[in-house]
């Protein structure tokens, strides 16, 4: 009878796995702070994306964890950079039978950890940093990309991608946009993940939490931009916001439950606190009936599984 009744689905292809791709790496490094969670070399990166394809979900989103920064992020643009590559490699493993789609940010190549260029006194440049997303858009799309995800709340960030791509003939790739990002302590675990050398905080340019209007006027500047898919973040502190988009939108909706979700539940689990595959599960739902139409988890293969 509940199966009969139930309002909410949870599908494979509805799932995006995330990954780390560590340019240096020989052997999958683990992430203390994410138990079950590594960076991936090269190769152990193409089997976790053939095996994401084999499983039906609907896609995986890249970072890539390079051996030098510098206050550029030079990395990012270098078509031998490591996110590039890794895009290369997955879309060369999957064609078109998964999507591919990769962070468009600088907090993973830059020195300082800010998610763009400083000024001369040290704050984010928020046009500077534009003009060096237009051109990462561009070597995303040229390595393969499926989809890019420009995550770093800069103004105006969805419009120089989208137009980018567009004078450089990529008409098909899909821009997924990190409209709503608040300045969250759950993303905590997510610098250990990458390597992150940010002191301080994000609060120039990620949202007050305290602030749901705010959320969709985010959203309608992304959507007039040329946003194709809308993402809110985090997921399980903001299911208000993940609803108030999807009524508001009529494009799909995107959520991320990320790094310090998943070990919160985590560490609640080796604890023997609580049930953890019925808890996974019941994340995902809670999102999903949020509004979400997609969700971005760690859990993503696992879920697949929980769900047979
Ligand atoms: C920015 C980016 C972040 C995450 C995804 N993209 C870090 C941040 O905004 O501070 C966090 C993901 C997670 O915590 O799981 N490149």
């Amino acid at each position: 009878m509940r199966r009969l009744v139930a309002e909410t689905t949870l599908e494979p292809r509805q799932l995006i796995l995330p990954m780390f791709i560590r340019e240096d790496a020989s052997e999958p490094i683990p992430i203390k702070s994410m138990p079950g969670v590594v960076q991936h070399t090269r190769d152990t990166a193409r089997k976790a994306i053939a095996e994401a394809a084999s499983l039906g979900l609907g896609g995986v989103m890249l970072f890539g964890v390079p051996s030098e920064k510098d206050p550029q992020g030079s990395g990012a643009l270098d078509p031998e950079g490591i996110l590039n590559v890794a895009i290369r490699d997955a879309v060369s493993e999957v064609g078109d039978s998964l999507l591919v789609m990769s962070d468009l940010c600088l907090d993973e190549f830059t020195s300082h950890g800010h998610c763009g260029v400083l000024d001369s006194a040290g704050r984010v440049d928020n046009d500077a940093t534009l003009e060096i997303y237009a051109e990462m858009g561009v070597a995303q799309a040229t390595a393969g990309a499926h989809v890019v995800g420009p995550s770093g709340m800069m103004d105006g960030q969805v419009g120089v991608v989208r137009s980018a791509l567009d004078a450089a003939g990529f008409v098909d790739t899909v821009i997924l946009a990190y409209a709503v990002k608040y300045a969250s302590a759950f993303f905590g675990p997510f610098r250990e993940a990458v390597g992150s050398s940010l002191t301080g905080d994000r609060k120039t340019y990620q949202q007050d939490n305290a602030n749901a209007r705010d959320a969709i006027r985010e959203v309608d500047l992304d959507v007039a931009e040329g946003a194709d898919i809308v993402m809110v973040k985090p997921a399980l502190a903001y299911l208000d916001i993940i609803r108030q988009v999807r009524d508001h939108v009529n494009i799909p909706v995107a959520a991320y439950n990320i790094s310090g979700e998943y070990a919160m539940v985590e560490a609640a689990a080796a604890n023997g606190w609580i049930n953890r595959d019925a808890a996974i599960l019941e994340t995902l739902t809670s999102i999903r009936r949020a509004g979400a139409d997609t969700i971005l988890t760690y859990w993503a293969t696992e879920a697949v599984q929980l769900l047979r």
